[in-house]
């Protein structure tokens, strides 16, 4: 299953890292996760439902949904999706229950850094808001907790449209390693610190500022750290969102983004023949690059009426002979173990299924880019006030347009904030840094701010604008009237 051909990425010459999964030898490499290496040597049952007893596989790529959860040298429930391959490592696959730890406890104490602002979240929205928040001088520590920095740019081989400033014409792959470099001349300088593989788990407010909880996994245990900042930036993204349909559940569907993640961060195919299910940007997006990668697309299913990605993906999609079904559905994926194939069925005018439309569509994945909800667990666990704005993808911190939310010192940018891309997710983390710094005493120029929401608001003004300006239009004014 692995990828050797690519038009734009190359996966050749990396070192073999061979481990045991359940006893047999499995040829992993260099640059793989866990989860990666299983998957390129044709392992989908990742781990047995607890309560259904069936067998579960890959779902985010990410971390967000524990679908992923095996036993690693003794230690249970480590999240392979996000667990890079270490040589000659024991892998074991969880029936139900995990059973307890074998390895040796190995009791580290807790540790405490102290900062000015913590960034959670190393995306597009989190890297520039650490940068902007150490150029003006404030210390920073900047966590996420998967293993490479650049949220979901390291994935996105396409290049970006909107503005010059944001780098559109470049790949998002490119842009992650920009922004990466710049990461790491700021940890020279003593201003920023990063801390990969780390998970924040708690946020708590504290007589000074705020407290977090981390968890840093070395080897596949744990270091918990107890974080002391003067403010914090979330910048946590999204988490794809699911659909009911009988099995949903089965190895072999996938989210849009962990599809992505496989192909193109890891040269892993997802499988040989794939049903698309949304035909957004990020359907449309990832369709032509299943095909970049050698696989094949059979049809992209679209429950809406009209396309609602742009129109010169679907073109190009089409060019390559793969259909798109607006008005249709999927209704059920079977298969033992993993999928076999799926059945999808055309919708009436009130999205029903239309009886007698139903047809079966031989494939072995299904990829469900059926929109993303932001993630906002830290944000309500301190207190934040959040509503429900359909506009931003679901319930959302309100803020202003500083980005700072109902609590003083606690900023929240990009996918967080409200669903949109990454451009404005940049400019976005460069408000919330400059405006997290002025905060805290740094000093930032006035004209420094207005630039970045001008460049924030030009972004949003074309026709492809108008639901973020929507919701971002009523997220303030919710915020206004809550602190009136
Ligand atoms: C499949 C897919 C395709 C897309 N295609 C495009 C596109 O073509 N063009 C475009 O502009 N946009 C695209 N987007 C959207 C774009 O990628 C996002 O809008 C953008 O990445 C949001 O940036 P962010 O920094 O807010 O979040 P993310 O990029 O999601 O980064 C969030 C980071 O936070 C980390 N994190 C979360 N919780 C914690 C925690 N508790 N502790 C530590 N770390 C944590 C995560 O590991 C992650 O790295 C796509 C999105 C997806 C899912
Ligand atoms: S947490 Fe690993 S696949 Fe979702």
């Amino acid at each position: 299953m692995r990828i050797r051909h690519h038009p734009i990425l190359d996966f050749s010459a990396r070192e073999p890292l061979p481990f045991t999964f359940n006893k047999k030898i499995i040829a992993g490499e260099e640059g793989d996760t866990i989860a990666s290496a299983l998957h390129a040597a044709g392992i989908k049952e990742l781990t047995i439902s607890q309560t259904y007893h069936t067998p579960r596989g890959f779902f985010c790529g990410i971390g967000k949904c524990s679908s992923c959860l095996m036993r690693v040298n003794g230690v249970p429930n480590v999240r392979t999706c996000i667990a890079p391959l270490q040589k000659n490592i024991i892998v074991e696959r969880q029936h139900e229950f995990a059973a307890l730890p074998t390895a040796p406890f190995t009791g580290r104490g807790k540790r405490t850094i102290t900062t000015d602002v913590l960034v959670v979240g190393a995306g597009p929205a989190g890297l520039c808001a650490a940068l902007q928040a150490a150029s003006h001088g404030a210390n920073v520590l900047l966590v996420d907790e998967n293993p490479r920095l650049g949220g979901q740019l390291i994935k996105q081989t396409h290049k970006f449209f909107g503005s010059l400033q944001e780098r559109a014409g470049t790949r998002g792959i490119d842009i992650a390693t920009e922004l990466e470099a710049d990461i790491k001349k700021y940890e020279q300088t003593g201003k920023l610190t990063l801390m990969a593989e780390s998970t924040v788990i708690g946020a708590y407010e504290a007589a000074e500022g705020y407290r977090f909880g981390l968890v840093k996994r070395i080897n596949y245990q744990t270091q918990l750290y107890d974080i002391h900042c003067g403010a914090a930036i979330l910048a946590c993204g999204a988490m794809e969102n699911m659909l009911l349909f009988p099995g949903n559940d089965l190895p072999g569907v996938y989210g849009a983004g962990a599809v992505q993640t496989l192909m193109n961060v890891y040269g892993v195919k997802p499988g040989e023949n794939v049903l698309m299910v949304g035909a957004g940007n990020v359907g449309l997006i990832v369709s032509y690059q299943l095909l970049q990668a050698g696989i094949a697309v059979d049809r992209v299913v679209e429950a809406a009426p009209v396309i609602g990605g742009y129109h010169v993906h679907a073109a190009k999609l089409r060019r390559c002979g793969v259909p798109i079904y607006t008005s249709h559905s999927i209704q059920e994926v079977y298969g033992e173990s993993s999928v076999e194939g799926a059945v999808v069925v055309q919708l009436d005018s009130h999205w029903k299924p239309i009886p007698g439309t139903e047809e079966d569509v031989a494939c072995d994945t299904v990829c469900l880019a059926v929109g993303l909800t932001p993630s906002t667990r830290l944000l309500s666990q301190i207190g934040v006030p959040l509503e429900y704005i359909s506009e931003a993808g679901g319930f959302v911190a309100l803020h202003d347009d500083t980005m700072q939310t109902g609590k003083s010192r606690i900023y929240v940018a990009g996918d967080a904030s409200g669903i949109e891309e990454a451009s404005t997710a940049m400019i976005e983390g460069k408000i919330a840094g400059c405006a997290a710094a002025k905060a805290l005493g740094y000093p930032v120029k006035p004209e420094t701010l207005a630039l970045f929401k001008e460049e924030v608001a030009k972004l949003r003004a074309g026709p492809f604008g108008e639901k973020p300006r929507q919701a971002k239009a009523k997220i303030e004014a919710k915020a206004r009237e809550q602190h009136a």
